[in-house]
C-alpha cells in the first residue's frame, strides 16, 4: 500500500453565499451551484434523473491535525450528548486527517456544468472531489443505532427537526413546522423522542406517522410507534409511567391557514396535558 498518498483533484467548485465556515447554517444553504469543470461534463450524463447526490469535498479549511473532539464544547452546543462520540472518525467534523466531506444534497436543477443544489454545506470557494447518486433503495435504512445528539438551542432544534421532517414528506410547510414544534416542546420536558424508551402515540394523520417514524425512528414494529383514534390532530409521548399529549387547538386541515407561526407560543397552537399514564 501507497502510504505516501493519491492523486486526488477537484472535479468543480461550490458557489453559495456563505463564505466563512462559522456563518453556515446547520442545515446548509438552500441556495447552491455546484460548478463542474467542463472536462469533466460527460461524467454528468444521466444525473439529472436523481432527485439527491452525495456530494463529496475537499473541506480545504479545516484541521487535519485534529484527531479528538473537545467534549465541552458539544456539551455547550448539542442536547443528549453526555456520552457523545469523541474521535473524528465517529463524529461528521469538517477537521479529520482527510478533510472529504459527505453530504446528501437535493438537486434542484442540472444547467449545462451547474447543479443547482439545496441542503449544500460547504462554503463557498470549496473544492468538489466527488459525486455520486443518492439511492433511496438501498442508502436508506431504519431501525438504527446512534448517539442521538440535538442541537442545544430551541429555535436550531426546531430547524434540525424540521429538515429532517422535510426530508421524508418532501415539503417544508406549516404543517412541518407545526410537528417540529411539538417535537422539540416535548424534548425540552424531558421527552427525548429519539430515546428508544419514549413510545409516540399519534392520530391517523399520514404526515404525522410518517413524521414520528423518521424523527423518533418509532416503527411499528419496534412497538414505540401507535395510531389511536382521534377526531384532530393529536400527539401523546410516554415515558415509563407519565405522558405528555399535545391536541391542536384548532381544525387541522386549516394548518396552512396559521399567520405568524413564528411569533405565536405554543399554548395558543395546542392544549398540552402531561399527567400520569393512563391512556
Ligand atoms: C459539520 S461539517 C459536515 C459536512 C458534511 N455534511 C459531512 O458530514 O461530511 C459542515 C461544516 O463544515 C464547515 N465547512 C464548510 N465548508 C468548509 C471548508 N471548505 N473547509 C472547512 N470547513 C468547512 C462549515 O462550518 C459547515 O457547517
Amino acid at each position: 500500500m501507497n502510504e505516501e498518498g493519491f492523486n486526488i483533484y477537484p472535479i468543480g467548485v461550490v458557489r453559495c453565499a456563505i463564505g466563512a465556515t462559522s456563518e453556515m447554517p446547520k442545515d446548509g444553504v438552500t441556495e447552491a451551484k455546484i460548478e463542474i469543470f467542463e472536462k469533466y461534463l460527460p461524467a454528468l450524463c444521466g444525473l439529472e434523473k436523481f432527485s439527491h447526490i452525495y456530494l463529496t469535498c475537499f473541506f480545504h479549511k479545516s484541521d487535519r491535525t485534529l484527531l479528538k473532539l473537545d467534549r465541552e464544547r458539544i456539551l455547550l452546543r448539542f442536547d443528549n450528548c453526555d456520552d457523545a462520540p469523541l474521535g473524528v472518525f465517529a463524529s461528521r467534523s469538517p477537521s479529520r486527517p482527510n478533510p472529504l466531506s459527505l453530504t446528501v444534497v437535493k438537486v434542484k436543477a442540472i444547467k449545462d456544468n451547474i447543479i443547482e443544489a439545496a441542503h449544500c454545506d460547504a462554503i463557498d470557494g470549496t473544492p468538489v472531489v466527488d459525486i455520486k447518486p443518492y439511492n433511496g433503495g438501498i442508502d436508506r435504512f431504519m431501525n438504527l443505532s446512534f448517539p442521538a445528539c440535538v442541537p442545544k438551542k430551541y429555535d436550531m432544534k426546531i430547524r434540525w427537526i424540521k429538515r429532517i421532517i422535510e426530508n421524508v414528506t418532501g415539503e417544508n410547510d406549516v404543517m412541518s413546522s407545526v410537528i417540529a414544534r411539538i417535537f422539540a416542546d416535548a424534548f425540552q420536558r424531558g421527552y427525548h423522542y429519539n430515546d428508544k424508551k419514549v413510545k409516540i402515540a399519534v392520530s391517523n394523520i399520514a404526515k404525522l406517522i410518517d413524521s414520528a417514524i423518521f424523527l423518533a425512528d418509532a416503527t411499528f414494529s419496534s412497538g414505540r410507534l401507535s395510531v389511536v383514534t382521534a377526531k384532530n390532530f393529536e400527539i401523546t409521548f410516554i415515558r415509563n409511567e407519565r405522558f405528555l399529549k399535545y391536541s391542536l387547538a384548532i381544525d387541522y386541515k386549516k394548518i396552512g391557514e396559521i399567520d405568524g407561526l413564528d411569533s405565536k407560543k405554543n399554548c395558543e397552537l395546542f392544549d398540552i396535558i402531561e399527567e400520569f399514564r393512563q391512556i
